[in-house]
């Protein structure tokens, strides 16, 4: 709250969106969501908009939680302050590269695909996985 400049009143009960920014390529949230309803933990860099406009980025471990017949009832993320190198580095360069993408298409779910090939293609030329290249950084 401190950071993004929200009252609780403005953030309890708000979809996650509310802080989306429009700079974030969807094709991260596509990813996000295919892995947490595959029952996988996900890391992910996220820019998150401030009620004020200015940005902040996270470094997010996202899961699900569980009910007794393991079906999932809530979803939970621990964001980090990111070092900020890999974000000038690395992050912010790759980002903007799959928004190109996925702004070039006619409809958001053609550019929604696009950037996903283009973020799998980066990765599968470096010869790991998602995770590990996350971790690499
Ligand atoms: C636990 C959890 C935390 C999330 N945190 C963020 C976040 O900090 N910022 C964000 O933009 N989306 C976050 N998301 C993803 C949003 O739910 C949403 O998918 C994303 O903002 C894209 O918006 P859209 O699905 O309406 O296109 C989170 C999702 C979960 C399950």
């Amino acid at each position: 709250m401190r950071v993004c400049g929200y009252s609780d009143k403005q953030l309890m009960g708000q979809p996650h969106s509310s802080i989306r920014h429009p700079d974030m390529p969807r094709c991260i949230f596509k990813l996000l969501w295919e892995k947490l309803n595959a029952g996988q933990d996900v890391f992910a860099y996220v820019n998150n908009r401030c009620l004020n406009g200015d940005h902040y980025w996270v470094f997010a471990h996202v899961t699900s939680s569980y009910d007794d017949n393991q079906q999932i009832v809530s979803y939970h993320s621990l964001s980090r302050c990111p070092k900020a190198e890999i974000i000038s580095n690395a992050i912010a360069p790759l980002y903007a590269q799959l928004l190109v993408v996925e702004k070039s298409k006619t409809s958001r779910k053609a550019g929604i695909e696009a950037s996903c090939l283009m973020l799998n293609d980066i990765i599968a030329k470096l010869g790991v996985e998602y995770e590990e290249f996350i971790f690499s950084l």
